[in-house]
């Protein structure tokens, strides 16, 4: 059978590797677009058997490269994406520029369908520049090609994420975990897998004109998902509610670290709930039913962070029930 081709830009990251592993068992030619095959290619060649995956290096966007790579596929899916700027508008160019550039190619070149992952809760968080740049992508790739899914995920979480990963170091780390907006803002995280399974039902499925809204089984409180974080890497914390101001501060100096733990952006969208909208379809309407429960699936990586590491104490082996 003849391998169909994807092009995938954003290829390295916690969604990237994953949806390479599954396309490949499903007989997909994949075209992983990365900007530094050094530093990336040990992880990328890893995710698929020789033949199936083709790694390209782009820097800067160069535009004649992404012209030759889009005319020769034929579904076109862009992974790209940043929690905060290094420099001057980069969210506009990584959210909104480069899409839109990516849709034109898509209409151009007449490909099967263009799929951008945007984010879930971005149309409330109008003082956000990062929600302002995701939100003026998805218009521009409205506008460009008819034949764009767009998706928007709550939080994406797995052993290989940014958020519950990080979150399990710095409350290893802090005495005191602070709490933004009392830790009301309730979120629908979803497993790197369930997200993964979606985006395979949609290239495999005849939609092409659509935007989606991609959540996980339970909506969880950003204070619970504190809370089954402590409990699974066995620590206890005390949770601070933070008053805004003393919050603001916080993000001013977070912000300036090499990896920033947390920016004053990232604190606007913080107030706004991550939750379906109503306002667009999700994946349980069109019966992509998200399985993993956010416990069971960080049990299964959190013993990094135990003492003892991967000897940790396990207590449903040390006590079965
Ligand atoms: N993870 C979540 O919780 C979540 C939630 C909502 C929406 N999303 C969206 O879903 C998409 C994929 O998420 P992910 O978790 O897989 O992201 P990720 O792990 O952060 O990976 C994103 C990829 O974008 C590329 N990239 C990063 N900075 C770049 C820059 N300055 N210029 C060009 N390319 C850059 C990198 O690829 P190379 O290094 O290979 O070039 C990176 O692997 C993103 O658009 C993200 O905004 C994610």
């Amino acid at each position: 059978m003849k391998q169909k081709e994807i092009l995938l830009f954003g290829a390295s990251g916690q969604i990237g590797r994953n949806l390479i592993r599954k396309l490949a068992e499903n007989n997909y030619k994949i075209t992983a677009v990365t900007r530094n095959i050094h530093r990336t290619g040990y992880i990328l060649k890893t995710q698929a058997n020789p033949g199936y995956l083709e790694l390209v290096e782009l820097k800067n966007f160069e535009i004649s490269k992404i012209e030759k790579l889009v005319k020769r596929s034929s579904i076109c899916i862009n992974l790209v994406g940043i929690l905060y700027e290094k420099k001057k508008d980069e969210f506009k160019m990584i959210h909104s520029d480069f899409p839109t550039l990516l849709s034109k190619k898509a209409s151009e070149f007449k490909l099967e369908k263009f799929i951008h992952l945007s984010a879930l809760g971005i149309e409330e968080a109008k003082d956000s520049r990062y929600a302002k740049s995701k939100l003026e992508g998805e218009n521009k790739i409205k506008q460009n090609f008819g034949k764009s899914i767009i998706l928007k995920p709550s939080i994406v979480y797995s052993v290989d994420d940014k958020f519950t990963t990080s979150f399990m170091s710095l409350l290893s780390m802090l005495p005191i975990m602070p709490l933004y907006y009392n830790g009301r803002t309730k979120f629908t995280p979803i497993h790197v897998s369930d997200m993964v399974n979606i985006i395979f039902n949609i290239i495999e499925s005849k939609e092409n004109n659509l935007i989606l809204e991609c959540i996980g089984p339970e909506v969880i409180t950003f204070k619970e998902i504190i809370i089954k974080l402590l409990k699974s890497i066995d620590k206890k914390r005390i949770l601070l509610p933070l008053p805004l101001p003393f919050a603001k501060l916080t993000a001013k100096f977070l912000q300036l670290l090499p990896r920033p733990l947390l920016t004053e952006d990232q604190l606007k969208l913080l107030k706004y709930d991550n939750c379906k909208s109503g306002k667009y379809k999700n994946n349980y309407d069109l019966g992509y039913i998200s399985k993993k429960k956010f416990e069971d699936e960080i049990n299964k990586y959190s013993y990094n962070w135990k003492k003892g590491g991967q000897f940790a104490n396990n207590s449903t082996i040390d006590n079965p029930k």
